[in-house]
């Protein structure tokens, strides 16, 4: 297999940048936030879907953090730092205030799905040997990179929206720096995923093993393998547009793996499961539309 890197990542590298995402952007409080809305309606009309998932979606990072401790108990101090002290703390306080923006608009709050899956318990008692737990620290980056790539594309285009239609506070004080640490997450993940490839640290089965269990188990962010939430998920894609080209947005949530895991693929724009996964999702939200099951309806009916 021959991986195209273009920059050696070292770990002092990652380190650094773990470093300054922590100087720079330390988590958002509750108190800067500006949440005047103008026209309540219309945000809740174009955006209230979209924000309901991400509110929950975030406050699920204390599941992602439990998950992580049973697929990597011998996490480093690199990934504890990480997920210690910038990324769970930043993404806590991004659910709490999408959290609030969303009752402000009437909503129920966020019940974040917080039990982690059986299937990782059985990777996470597999990976106690240490060639399964580098596998499943390499599906645990790929997963990071494509979730976090799916998070900063939402959030640019609910900022467009925003301000399109003139909700400058809440695009200026709650989209727009929640936006802003995203890509630093993105970029943790896509530096740590190609360390590992550009270190060879996985041998030629692990890669495989590796890619038979990626094929098996990608999901897309915050669906976790249920089918409700694929379907709310479809119905994300909906509203932000990106059900016109799903192609397109597979290309780029799943460019690192592409890199990384299917290079000798020539000519694979990216990995078919990740546009199946996208059209099932846009399928299962248009089944429930015809079945006259709105999102809204059943978030009420979990109150
Ligand atoms: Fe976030
Ligand atoms: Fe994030």
């Amino acid at each position: 297999m021959a991986p195209v890197p273009r920059q050696h990542i070292t770990t002092a590298k990652i380190a650094e940048h773990v470093q300054r995402l922590g100087e720079l952007y330390p988590p958002i409080r509750l108190d800067a936030v500006d949440r005047t809305i103008k026209n309540p309606d219309l945000v809740k009309r174009r955006f209230g879907h979209v924000i309901d998932y991400l509110a929950r979606v975030e406050l699920e990072v204390d599941r992602n953090v439990l998950e992580l401790l049973c697929l990597l108990p011998d996490v480093d101090a690199i990934n504890k730092t990480f997920y210690a002290d910038v990324w769970r703390p930043q993404e806590i306080q991004h659910g709490l205030i999408l959290d609030r923006l969303q009752t402000d608009l009437g909503h129920a709050p966020a019940q974040p799905h917080l039990e982690v899956s059986f299937k990782i318990k059985i990777l996470g008692a597999l990976a106690s040997l240490k060639p399964i737990q580098d596998i499943a620290r390499l599906l645990y980056y790929l997963t990071g990179a494509s979730t976090e790539r799916q998070a900063v594309l939402a959030y640019n285009s609910i900022n467009d929206g925003l301000r399109e239609i003139g909700e400058n506070a809440i695009s200026e004080t709650i989209i727009a720096p929640i936006k802003q640490q995203e890509p630093g997450h993105f970029a943790f993940y896509q530096m740590s995923a190609t360390a590992m490839i550009q270190d060879r640290v996985l041998r030629p089965w692990q890669l495989f093993l590796t890619r038979v269990l990626r094929e098996k188990s990608y999901n897309l962010v915050g669906t976790n393998a249920m089918p409700q939430y694929k379907a709310d998920m479809g119905g994300v894609l909906v509203d932000l547009a990106i059900d016109r080209d799903l192609s397109g947005y597979a290309r780029e949530i799943g460019r690192v793996e592409s890199r990384l895991l299917w290079a000798d693929k020539q000519g694979l724009e990216f990995p078919p499961y990740i546009l199946k996964a996208l059209r099932e999702s846009v399928d299962l939200y248009r089944e429930r539309l015809e079945r006259g099951l709105m999102p809204d309806a059943l978030s009420a009916s979990r109150v």
